[in-house]
């Protein structure tokens, strides 16, 4: 995780910009921040724990002097989130400074060598060793160029670099391992940063950086040779169009809640996703002898879902998978004939990649679903569909969640297709229906938003919520679980409402709220008798069912009314109260659903 951002100006100061830049990656990281820049000769630092906007007025970060600079926004991994482990860090002399997404793992060996030679280093990460072992580089008498290929060279892990000195006071360096680098090119200077959107306000022509790559950046060229060999590499700029509209919350109090709100739009971008690419990917998956669907968090719950639609629609046995389990538990079967699609939002999930890269050593077909462009996962794919839910901002996944069914749905049909599993006739019905989701799912915000603001204050102090569906509303309750869970802190559960008796309903007595999701499909009568289980034992019944199903609303104590929907395609509109219904508890129990404790958007450490 943790954000990096550089920029060198040719002749106006840099650290307005690196602000502009370091919260558009905030995301990323959030617990503490910082900024160097080079002037007269010197590398000035500020940085400590906190929201890069109360560091900014605390440290004034803006006013930092200097035409160089790098940033960085954190999420700890080695130390805890304080001002001595907050980053750049720097060496002895204070000549070379660092910022670092990633972790290397063999710091603790390097250094113990460098304390043995009597470095004095001040903070507990990992990063530290960087500055260190270059300058002892420098000490052996290298230049500053060769001194940081020399350290880079030793370092095992995942890292995403930047590096300033006064050795090279108009460079910045960049490194790129595992974690993601881009370059920035425009007439006022160059960048590097962990995205692409970070550099929106500033140019649109990037070069994407390989495992393995450094880059030199002056104020009007760019070197990037690639290790270990050190041979030069010429790569294309490349002009990649950013909707910089995400950047703003356009009047909303949160991302989360704007996010929520723009799905009725972005579902018809991902509804229409081109024909040709579900056709190469339905081919592909057709072709394959065994179909594995992976993602992490909420892209895993994609992916359950999408196992089901698959096998319902397409006729097509897939084996959903957590990606952090994929390789223990299915690597001796993965071969050539099989197939991994990776759904990811951010494209840069490391497990996912982790994943992949072992898929790919076996020879296996790689496909994603992504929302970001230019992302790692689109680069390592046979094909790639991209999503077009524009930026997601909030920690926790809304719109893009429902983006990636939407994708799902639009591959099931095209693949159920393709093998003969499907009429012309349902083709063009279900083409119909899901046509309509996005004003359903519109309807749906429309009816039940003050209705889910009041539950919000009705449950806010409940000790802990279960949420239970069965069939394609499975995965809907783990996403309701996950959303409660990860912005209000409230312990929640999720099960298949028939796996219910098998363990968890021993924790049901009085009051406890149990969230159903019931849309009228052919579970809704075996989810009838769930219920009465759950009401048996005093539990407080919540159910999402459809506007018209009188039996569901009297046993309810409380009754969301769902519009009428094409029952293949109730996930879409039925997780959506339940995104409201996290949102809202966790604004009345004062928390921040857009950056929730100890998480960040895009999780980039094993
Ligand atoms: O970028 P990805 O889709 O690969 O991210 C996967 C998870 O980290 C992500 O869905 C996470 O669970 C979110 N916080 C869920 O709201």
């Amino acid at each position: 995780m943790c954000g990096i951002i550089g920029i060198l100006y040719r002749d106006k100061s840099v650290a307005k910009d690196l602000v502009t830049g370091l919260k558009l990656l905030e995301y990323r990281g959030y617990d503490s921040a910082g900024i160097a820049t080079l002037s007269n000769g010197s590398i000035l630092i500020e940085k400590d724990k906190g929201r890069i906007d109360e560091l900014n007025v605390k440290l004034g970060f803006e006013s930092m002097p200097g035409c160089v600079g790098i940033a960085h926004t954190r999420w700890a991994t080695h130390g805890a989130p304080d001002k001595i482990n907050a980053h750049p860090h720097t060496d002895c002399e204070n000549r070379i400074a660092v910022v670092h997404n990633g972790i290397i793992d063999n710091y603790n060996e390097i250094k113990s060598e460098l304390v043995r030679k009597g470095h004095i280093f001040k903070s507990l990460t990992d990063t530290e060793v960087v500055p260190h072992l270059i300058e002892e580089y420098i000490k052996n008498g290298y230049s500053f160029r060769d001194a940081v290929i020399e350290a880079v060279s030793r370092l095992e892990g995942a890292y995403a670099l930047g590096i300033i000195s006064t050795y090279e006071p108009g460079m910045i360096v960049g490194v790129k391992q595992l974690s993601p680098l881009v370059v920035g090119v425009s007439d006022e200077g160059m960048f590097i940063a962990s995205d692409i959107n970070s550099l929106s306000p500033f140019t649109k022509d990037v070069i994407v950086l390989d495992d393995g790559e450094v880059v030199f950046l002056t104020g009007d060229s760019y070197e990037i040779v690639r290790l270990p060999t050190r041979e030069r590499v010429v790569k294309k700029v490349e002009r990649i169009e950013i909707d910089t509209q995400f950047a703003d919350k356009e009047g909303y109090v949160h991302y989360m809640l704007k996010e929520i709100f723009e799905q009725p739009v972005v579902l018809n971008y991902s509804i229409r996703v081109q024909e040709h690419y579900l056709n190469l990917m339905a081919e592909l998956l057709d072709r394959s002898k065994e179909v594995f669907i992976i993602g992490a968090g909420t892209s895993y719950h994609a992916a359950l879902l999408g196992s089901i639609i698959l096998s319902r629609v397409a006729r097509l046995t897939t084996i959903p998978v957590i990606a952090s389990e994929f390789v223990s538990r299915y690597g001796d079967v993965v071969s050539v004939d099989s197939s991994v699609l990776a759904i990811s939002q951010s494209g840069e999930t490391i497990d996912v990649l982790k994943a992949i890269e072992f898929a790919k050593s076996r020879a296996a077909t790689i496909l994603g679903i992504t929302n970001t462009l230019a992302s790692t996962l689109t680069r390592v794919c046979r094909v790639y569909i991209h999503q077009h839910s524009l930026p997601e901002i909030g920690v926790a996944a809304t719109k893009t969640f429902t983006g990636q069914l939407a994708v799902l749905y639009r591959l099931a049909m095209v693949t159920g297709k393709k093998r003969g599993k499907l009429s012309q006739r349902e083709m063009d019905e279900m083409k119909v229906e899901i046509a309509k989701i996005p004003g359903v799912v519109k309807t749906v915000l429309d009816r039940v938003d003050q209705q889910v603001r009041a539950l919000a204050k009705k449950y806010k102090d409940t000790r802990y919520f279960v949420f239970l569906g069965r069939g394609l509303s499975y995965p809907i309750a783990l996403e309701g679980r996950l959303k409660m869970l990860e912005i209000t802190y409230i312990p929640s559960l999720a099960y298949p409402a028939g796996e219910s008796k098998h363990g968890p309903i021993s924790l049901i007595e009085k009051g406890v709220p149990v969230v159903f999701v019931a849309p009228p499909d052919e579970t809704r009568k075996l989810i009838i008798g769930n219920i009465e289980e759950m009401r048996a034992r005093n539990a407080t019944i919540i159910t999402l069912g459809d506007e018209g199903d009188n039996e569901l609303r009297e046993l309810s104590d409380d009754f969301i009314p769902m519009p009428r929907v094409y029952p293949l395609f109730s996930p879409i509109p039925y997780v959506v109260p339940l995104q409201l219904f996290a949102y809202y508890t966790a604004v009345l129990l004062g928390r921040d659903p857009d950056k929730p404790r100890n998480l960040a958007k895009s999780v980039t450490v094993l």
